[in-house]
């Protein structure tokens, strides 16, 4: 029996692809690095049944009208904002994602990168290397508590319940402001809801893992910076075009918000003279939300095991909503 065609946009260890052998005719992009061109994207997309995307890939209406023989993508990302979700529905492609294996993980980051952006331990760590830890002084390197102050999470999804359960460890008053009322979340984390302009102001934390949207793109712009505290922190771990950058920069070089933490860009990767980069006051990952070895295997095996329900007949196993 001839299996079915299956490209895969980057180069995945050969341990979690080989066994999937067996049940798909499998080719891979040579680079783990180097994202596939369109042109080699386009061309797998028409000759193969199944896809392995990464977020990088621009899965567009013009790529999907032309591959004629493509049933599935699998795409490796909680998030599907890459992917024409409505034309492949359209076109009877299924659209899988990986939700749940990276939500943990995601959200250690996220805390994590909060954590680094109030106590400035990113500025902190380069201090020694520079060789500029001289004197111990009272206020060197002082930042803000993050125990007992109010976070405002917006979009109150998986990821966003596993952040309020970390920030309710660390004693923090939870805000969130969701599409739809999330009653349990309100019940197991005693996080509180509030329309998004009442939690910009009432935040000292406001944490963004919206999906994005035609309804999130830039969402936070220049009235969203203002509306915050002056001594409040933005943090991004979503997507960065959730984000009116320039309007971040104003605010941060105006001083209207005192800090940003940065996992995700508009156009990634971000280049070396992009203007936030320039202020101490953000730290800036490069989209590493899901990166530990563990979650990035697992992402990888769902994606795969995805693959082989649908060409197997049997349910997907994350389907896109
Ligand atoms: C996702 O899965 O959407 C994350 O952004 C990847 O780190």
């Amino acid at each position: 029996m001839t299996k079915p065609k299956v490209f895969i946009t980057r180069r995945l260890p050969d341990e979690v692809v080989d066994p999937y052998k067996e049940h798909l005719d499998i080719e891979m992009w040579p680079s783990e690095v180097e994202p596939v061109s369109r042109q080699v994207l386009m061309e797998h997309a028409q000759s193969s049944q199944g896809l392995l995307t990464m977020l990088t890939e621009n899965v567009d209406e013009q790529m999907l009208r032309k591959s004629n023989n493509l049933s599935i993508i699998a795409n490796m990302a909680v998030g599907y904002d890459n992917v024409d979700v409505k034309t492949a529905e359209t076109l009877d492609i299924a659209v899988t994602h990986t939700p749940d294996v990276l939500t943990e993980t995601t959200a250690d980051l996220t805390f994590g990168l909060l954590m680094a952006t109030a106590r400035r331990v990113v500025e902190a760590s380069q201090y020694i290397k520079d060789n500029k830890w001289e004197h111990w002084s009272p206020l060197m390197l002082a930042g803000t508590d993050i125990h007992g102050k109010t976070i405002g999470i917006v979009g109150m999804g998986r990821i966003g319940e596993a952040v309020a359960k970390r920030a309710k460890g660390f004693g923090m008053n939870i805000l969130y402001y969701n599409r739809s009322r999330k009653p349990e979340a309100e019940e197991s984390h005693g996080a509180s809801y509030a329309d998004f302009k009442g939690l910009l102001e009432q935040s000292d934390y406001v944490v963004c893992l919206t999906p994005l949207t035609d309804e999130t793109h830039h969402m936070f712009n220049k009235e969203a910076f203002h509306s915050m505290k002056k001594d409040a922190f933005f943090i991004n771990a979503s997507r960065g075009a959730t984000v009116d950058e320039e309007a971040l920069y104003e605010a941060i070089i105006n001083k209207d918000i005192a800090g940003a933490g940065l996992d995700v860009f508009e156009q990634e990767p971000i280049s070396s003279d992009h203007p936030l980069l320039s202020c101490p006051e953000v730290v800036c990952l490069p989209h590493i939300g899901s990166a530990t070895k563990e979650t990035r295997y697992n992402m990888m095996k769902l994606s795969l095991d995805n693959l082989v329900h649908h060409f197997q007949g049997k349910p997907l196993l994350t389907p896109v909503p």
